[in-house]
């Protein structure tokens, strides 16, 4: 069995090809990069459209297939972008039609996630979520994944692009924060550390680091500060998961999830309360298609696939509204 994945809920328009063990055999993506400030949804929709058919050329011939021998097509149904998040569904459910092969809406957090776990192999982890719309620490409980912890404003990933925008870095702003953070070992000034029960806040910690900045405080270390208290938050949080949950893996994915030094600080969190920690492959942290592909044939196999009629976009998708058939 081989299963096609659309991602299209924010910059990113990606297509995936797995197999049926879900090993993945093409993986192309296009991603819109605004020409300043933050994403445009019009224009992520319009460069979707712009690129969707040679992504799909691209991935076909990178998986060495010709598109009749797909047996399902899956999307990213959401949550995203309302524009962007169409754009995938048209393409997704076009394709499905044409090819008379079933259609399946994937939720975009339950991707990263399940990617996630394919790749870590864990079993039952606690899993930390941390991209550009999501801050979100949870673990599968009776079918469906409980959220233990979340940010109460905005995403970490989204507070470092706007951090980063402020200092006229261009978007995404969180891999160049990382850079510049380690050009300043030691520089540390104290911010705003917003732990309020298991959940989180960050606004009070943007204009706080945006304060720095202005009265003069090097980028280096402001990036440095804005990182070491940021990632703290997310390990005081974690290690009360980790005993809470007495989870013996932990896990973290989403874009936020390439950043080395947030893995250090989850790494020592996860020793001490002896479970083992994994991440998602670098290059599988951010958003692409063939986690897309195979939270699809996860739900093929379970017997599931996405009736026409109810395959309309779903910009504000919870993760905890999502059934998991297959889990535990
Ligand atoms: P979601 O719908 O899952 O929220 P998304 O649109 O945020 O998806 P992702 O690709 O999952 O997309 O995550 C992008 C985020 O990851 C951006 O905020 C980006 O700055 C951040 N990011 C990417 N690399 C790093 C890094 N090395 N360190 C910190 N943040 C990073
Ligand atoms: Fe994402």
């Amino acid at each position: 069995m081989v299963i096609l994945g659309i991602e299209s809920t924010a910059h990113t328009f990606g297509i995936g090809i797995v197999d049926t063990t879900g090993q993945i055999l093409a993986d192309v993506k296009a991603v819109y990069s605004p020409q300043e400030g933050g994403i445009h949804p019009r224009e992520a929709a319009e460069h979707h459209q712009a690129y969707a058919l040679r992504v799909l050329s691209k991935a076909l011939a990178q998986a060495n297939i010709s598109n009749d021998q797909v047996n399902g097509i899956a999307f990213s149904q959401g949550p995203g972008l309302p524009p962007a998040l169409r754009v995938g569904a048209v393409f997704a459910r076009s394709l499905a039609t044409s090819l008379g092969v079933p259609l399946l809406g994937v939720n975009h957090c339950v991707a990263h996630i399940e990617q996630a776990r394919f790749f870590t192999k864990a079993n039952h982890p606690l899993v930390i979520y941390l991209s550009g719309g999501n801050t979100q620490i949870t673990t599968l409980i009776a079918q469906r994944y409980r959220i233990f912890g979340e940010t109460l404003d905005i995403a970490l990933g989204n507070m470092l692009d706007m951090f980063a925008r402020e200092a006229n870095l261009k978007h995404p702003g969180g891999p160049k924060i990382e850079q510049l953070a380690l050009q300043a070992k030691n520089g540390y000034h104290e911010l705003p550390y917003t732990v309020k029960g298991m959940d989180l806040a960050f606004s009070g910690l943007l204009t706080a680091s945006k304060q720095l900045l202005s009265q003069g405080v090097s980028l280096e270390e402001v990036s440095y500060s804005l990182q070491e208290t940021a990632f703290s938050m997310i390990a005081e949080v974690t290690e009360r998961a980790l005993a809470h949950t007495q989870r013996k893996e932990l896990i973290v994915t989403g874009g936020v999830a390439a950043n080395s030094r947030l893995k250090e600080m989850l790494q020592i969190v996860a020793e001490e309360q002896s479970a083992q920690f994994a991440s998602v492959p670098r290059k599988y942290a951010g958003d692409n298609g063939s986690m897309i592909a195979y939270n699809g044939l996860l739900l093929l196999q379970a017997g599931k696939r996405t009736a026409i009629s109810e395959s309309r976009a779903q910009p504000r998708w919870r993760l905890d509204q999502v059934d998991i058939p297959w889990g535990a």
